[in-house]
């Protein structure tokens, strides 16, 4: 059983992205994959219902009579892996999110604001970690990154995060069409042809972030 969350207060850094094709990838490895949706927009129940692949993912939403915690004991028990997305911004849910988390990943574009907020993200998992007295696996993903060029704001943006000894992956997530169709045809490209760019991109980050989790989560999520 593993809960993996994807938190960053900075909107749009690419938190929605990364939980769909994470949700694709543990799918297609055979793995019994939930959601929780606690983005009042709900994109991730719209994008599961797009995609032919994905019919049997339950995207779990929280209301008056379902607390998030209760959500989550809940998917806890039916299925291997739960992906949480949350909204942009510093809410109590992600507070208690991060609380249930395996290991949380802080999406972040190349920029000062995402920059900024996800320090402020990486802060806030630490007091959650010190509310329940333990270390909570967690790494900055660098998101909408040029596959062509490697900038001088990539390399601005890894030692700002470097300087506050914050983990970033090796593997970005870089900018690319497919994931921009994918939102429109609910194909996510690690579905489609393995053997794409998109698709090895994907795989690469999907395994850094699996290499996160404490051994015997991570061995049964992907076992
Ligand atoms: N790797 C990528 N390649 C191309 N487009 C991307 C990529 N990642 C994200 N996007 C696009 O960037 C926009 C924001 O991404 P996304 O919705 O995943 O961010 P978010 O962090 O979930 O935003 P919010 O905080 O509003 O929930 C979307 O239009 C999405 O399609
Ligand atoms: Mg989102």
């Amino acid at each position: 059983m593993a809960i993996i969350t994807l938190a960053q207060t900075k909107g749009g850094s690419g938190k929605t992205t990364t939980a769909e094709v994470l949700i694709a990838e543990f799918a297609h490895r055979g793995r019994s994959v939930a959601a929780l949706d606690l983005d009042p927009n709900r994109p991730l129940g719209r994008f599961v219902a797009r995609s032919a692949d994905l019919g049997g993912v339950h995207v779990a939403v929280p209301g008056p009579e379902h607390r998030v915690s209760d959500l989550i004991a809940d998917l806890s028990t039916r299925v291997e892996v739960v992906i949480i997305d949350l909204m942009g911004a510093a809410t109590p849910d992600m507070m208690v999110a991060i609380g249930f988390s395996d290991a949380v990943v802080i999406p972040s574009q190349l920029s000062e604001p995402d920059v900024r907020c996800g320090i402020e993200t990486w802060q806030m998992i630490r007091e959650v970690e010190r509310l329940g007295r333990r270390e909570i696996p967690k790494a900055v993903l660098f998101t909408r990154t040029s596959p062509a060029l490697r900038t001088r704001a990539q390399e601005h943006a890894r030692r700002q995060y470097e300087k506050l000894a914050i983990p970033v992956l090796r593997t970005e997530f870089m900018e690319r069409t497919a994931f921009k169709e994918m939102t429109f045809t609910g194909l996510a490209p690690n579905l489609a042809d393995r053997t794409g760019n998109a698709a090895r991109n994907v795989i690469a980050i999907f395994e850094e972030i699996m290499a996160l989790l404490p051994a015997p989560v991570g061995a049964e999520a992907v076992a």
